[in-house]
């Protein structure tokens, strides 16, 4: 079996530890170890009989709730099946819509496979570069990088905030500086949702603004909910109805569609996942500080990216074998490769465990020049 690109393959995994995918501990995937809320299994349970007929096309109800939970209006919603399906409409636009298209590099995998399916031509910004990682002036960077003659109007950019696999925040000034100026620009929040609203750097309130902006949400990483396949893009009507015209009727199933009405409405979880998140990944940066060899970033999101001496491939193997601990090496991210590793912010026991086993490991395995 090949080296996956995404982390949370849990047959790849469990193939190299000798046991079941269940008995695994995975940090690979940046999923909560909370969800999912019991609101959702109820709302998927009560929603079954309704299988029998397809989706309402129009998701009233899903984009109702959206529309509430984000104090928008509903037709600047559009749900789709995962962030990853409406990814794909996003590179579609950049296809139709820019000369060249900007993403932040390592970034998630995903845009380029999106961004090749419609041949868009792409141009990636180093944030790591000979002098360090550079998130604080990515947004420099940018500028610098449109080729002469080339007007910033005529390109987009694909951004990933907080940015994954970095964990970094960028400011929401710096996004609507550059929204200003470019022709398409889709954000990708995946994460922001961990965010608590005072510390959000969320840009959809400017979306009623800018008819060149679309924000892009997933309820996968939050509410724990990778399998059921719902995301939803925000933007002005016209562009969604031009995303919708390119796609089926009903990529959103009925039981995705009831799970996303009762998460985005449960208050309760998401408060006790922000104070989850807070304590929790306080002390997991302090035990991989406090690992010889191991130097986490600060992350805004639930999961670190590590730099470390040793070779990431080898210290997965190792930890898989000898522990059945899943970490998500960094070989999908070009600009990153073998000296890093990613993993995902989980309950204080876990973290234990994977502390130790890191303990265990580490010094068995060389040092790499
Ligand atoms: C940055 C980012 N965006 C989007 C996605 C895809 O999310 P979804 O499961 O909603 O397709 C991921 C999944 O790993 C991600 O890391």
């Amino acid at each position: 079996m090949s080296r996956p690109v995404h982390g949370g393959n849990l047959v790849w995994a469990a193939a190299i530890a000798r046991c079941s995918p269940r008995e695994l501990l995975d940090f690979s995937a940046s999923i909560s170890p909370l969800g999912p809320p019991h609101s959702v299994s109820e709302a998927i349970q009560a929603a079954f009989s309704s299988v029998v007929a397809y989706p309402d096309p129009a998701y009233g109800s899903l984009r109702g709730a959206i529309a509430q939970h984000h104090q928008i209006s509903s037709d600047y919603i559009l749900p789709g099946n995962g962030a990853a399906e409406l990814l794909t409409w996003a590179a579609r636009d950049f296809s139709e819509q820019a000369q060249l298209c900007f993403q932040l590099s390592p970034n998630f995998s995903d845009y380029d496979r999106a961004l090749r399916a419609f041949n868009v031509p792409t141009q990636n910004i180093p944030l790591l570069t000979a002098s360090g990682w550079q998130l604080q002036n990515w947004d420099r960077l940018l500028l610098k990088a449109i080729p002469k003659g080339m007007k910033a109007r005529n390109c987009g950019i694909l951004l990933n905030n907080p940015h994954n696999p970095t964990g970094a925040l960028f400011a929401k000034a710096q996004v609507r500086a550059l929204a200003d100026q470019f022709g398409l620009v889709i954000v990708d929040e995946a994460f922001m949702d961990f965010l608590p609203p005072e510390r959000s750097q969320s840009v959809i309130e400017w979306v009623g603004d800018l008819p060149n902006l679309v924000v892009l949400r997933s309820l996968t990483k939050f509410y724990s909910m990778p399998g059921i396949r719902l995301g939803y893009a925000i933007a002005q009507p016209s562009v969604l109805q031009r995303w919708q015209q390119w796609r089926d009727p009903w990529s959103v199933n009925t039981l995705a569609a009831a799970a996303g009405v009762a998460a985005i409405a449960d208050a309760p979880f998401q408060t006790k996942t922000w104070d989850w998140l807070k304590t929790s990944s306080e002390q997991l940066f302090a035990g991989l500080q406090a690992l010889p060899g191991l130097a986490p970033l600060p992350s805004s999101a639930n999961f670190f990216l590590v730099a470390c001496q040793v070779s990431a491939t080898a210290l997965q193997q190792q930890l898989l074998a000898r522990h059945q601990i899943y970490i998500r090496d960094c070989m999908s991210f070009a600009a990153l490769g073998d000296r890093y590793f990613r993993v995902a912010v989980k309950t204080p026991e876990d973290h234990q465990r994977l502390l130790a086993a890191l303990a265990d490991v580490l010094p068995s395995l060389p040092i790499c020049s």
